[in-house]
């Protein structure tokens, strides 16, 4: 489910009409619903019931703190890839016993500072990584928990930058090396304590069948290094998609039903009926670590459009919100759904682009789609921005970043205010 619909004839997210927080808080603006986000953090808890799991929430999808804060209540775990995003964590109230660090390029710093705060699991993308948590570990005379992420070449069939589970990928330790590293570790790093094992494939895989194919791979592997060397867990990482197109229909109908000929054919039930068996008898707790399900449909970027510009071969509609606010268009090809937050009272279509500020070709949110029209001065909301929206947000072009408002039944609340331009400068002399 998602918490955006229209009702009289304007978009709410829950309760909340979204014209008034474009009126209130200005533009571009994200806003989240939080009972759709604990709604997807609870149903697939519930579809992960038959095996011992913890949900370790991907922080980098949407790290806003009052995000980290609701997930905190509902008992997430979180995965993070920096100092930073541990940082917030801490703020947010989260439980560092609960955190597992991800990434191929950790610092020293960002070792230790983890190492002092007792996180859960250091996963490790390298032997030499794991020989340099070993030193630091040793030089503060403490025990490094890691988990090694293995590489099961194993293809995501997603976008090329957000597939991560093949050899030619930076991530992780090819499977075949897995058995010796662990051999190795365990009689010559004494500061390593061997908790786990971690895989990711990628990221947005709509369909069930490279989930069940990396399972099915790893598992002999997981057996043997669980009896060799005790591992308790075992990551089977993010990566569940979520419905891009035509989210805002397929939201009131319940998106997570199974629809033929969509990019959704990954239902979250269907995730737990095929991979709960799969894993329940190997007597490992099961991490979990989704970003863009838990957030992605829990969040839009509303623009207010500047100008209409017609030109020979297009009609451009020039918004408020660039690239810098949503990079997912022209990074990933990313489809975002395009509403006005007027509903249409007519099926009549114009065709557009729907372009931002920004000095770039690349700064467009669609190109040659049909759109209910709108013009200067409306608002649209670009759906399904919620996770890697403002988590990417930059200030390129000098343009500060947008607000996020958090919205919870008839409860609307800034979570981040707009940036100004004095802390635009910050830091710069
Ligand atoms: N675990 C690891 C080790 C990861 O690298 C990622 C995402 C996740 C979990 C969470 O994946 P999710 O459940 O959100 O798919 N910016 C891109 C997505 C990059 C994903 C990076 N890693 C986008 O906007 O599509």
């Amino acid at each position: 489910m998602h918490g955006f619909s229209y009702k009289s004839g304007s978009l709410h997210c829950e309760e909340v009409d979204l014209k008034t927080l474009a009126a209130s808080y200005g533009t571009p603006l994200y806003v989240y619903s939080g009972g759709t986000i604990t709604d997807h953090f609870r149903r697939l808890d519930e579809a992960l019931s038959g095996v011992p799991h913890e949900i370790a929430y991907a922080v980098k999808a949407n790290s806003n703190l009052s995000v980290l804060r609701l997930l905190a209540a509902q008992g997430a775990g979180f995965d993070i890839v920096s100092g930073g995003e541990l940082f917030r964590v801490l703020k947010a109230g989260g439980d560092p016993a609960h955190c597992t660090f991800a990434g191929v390029g950790k610092t020293r710093a960002e070792i230790i500072y983890a190492l002092n705060e007792g996180i859960y699991s250091f996963n490790v993308e390298s032997e030499e990584e794991l020989r340099y948590l070993n030193q630091v570990a040793g030089e503060l005379g403490l025990i490094a928990p890691a988990a090694v992420r293995v590489n099961p070449n194993v293809d995501a069939k997603t976008h090329k930058y957000i597939s991560t589970g093949k050899s030619e990928n930076k991530f992780g330790v090819d499977f075949e090396a897995i058995v010796d590293l662990y051999e190795r570790a365990s009689k010559e790093l004494p500061h390593i304590r061997l908790r786990g094992l971690q895989m990711h494939i990628g990221s947005q895989l709509t369909s069930i069948a490279p989930f069940i194919e990396a399972v099915e791979k790893v598992t002999p592997l997981v057996r043997l290094l669980k009896q060799r060397h005790g591992i308790e867990f075992w990551s089977i990482g993010g990566g569940i998609g979520i419905v891009y197109h035509n989210s805002l229909e397929s939201g009131a109908a319940g998106w997570w039903q199974q629809r033929e000929g969509s990019d959704a054919p990954l239902t979250i039930e269907r995730y737990g009926k095929e991979l709960v068996p799969r894993l329940k008898d190997l007597g490992l707790k099961i991490l979990l670590e989704p970003g863009r399900y838990i957030v992605g449909n829990a969040g839009v970027l509303l623009t207010r459009c500047l100008y209409e510009k017609k030109g020979l071969a297009k009609t451009f509609k020039i918004v408020d919100a660039g690239m810098n606010d949503l990079i997912r268009p022209a990074l990933y090809e990313g489809h975002h759904e395009i509403v006005p937050l007027t509903e249409p009272v007519s099926s009549e279509r114009v065709m557009v682009d729907v372009v931002g500020p920004i000095c770039e070709s690349g700064d467009f949110f669609c190109q040659d789609r049909e759109l209910s029209d709108f013009q200067p001065g409306e608002c649209v909301a670009l759906m399904s921005a919620g996770a890697y929206g403002f988590a990417m947000a930059s200030n390129y072009n000098s343009r500060p970043l947008p607000a996020e408002v958090l919205v919870e039944g008839a409860t609307a609340r800034i979570i981040r205010h707009r940036q100004d331009f004095d802390s635009l400068i910050e830091g710069e002399s």
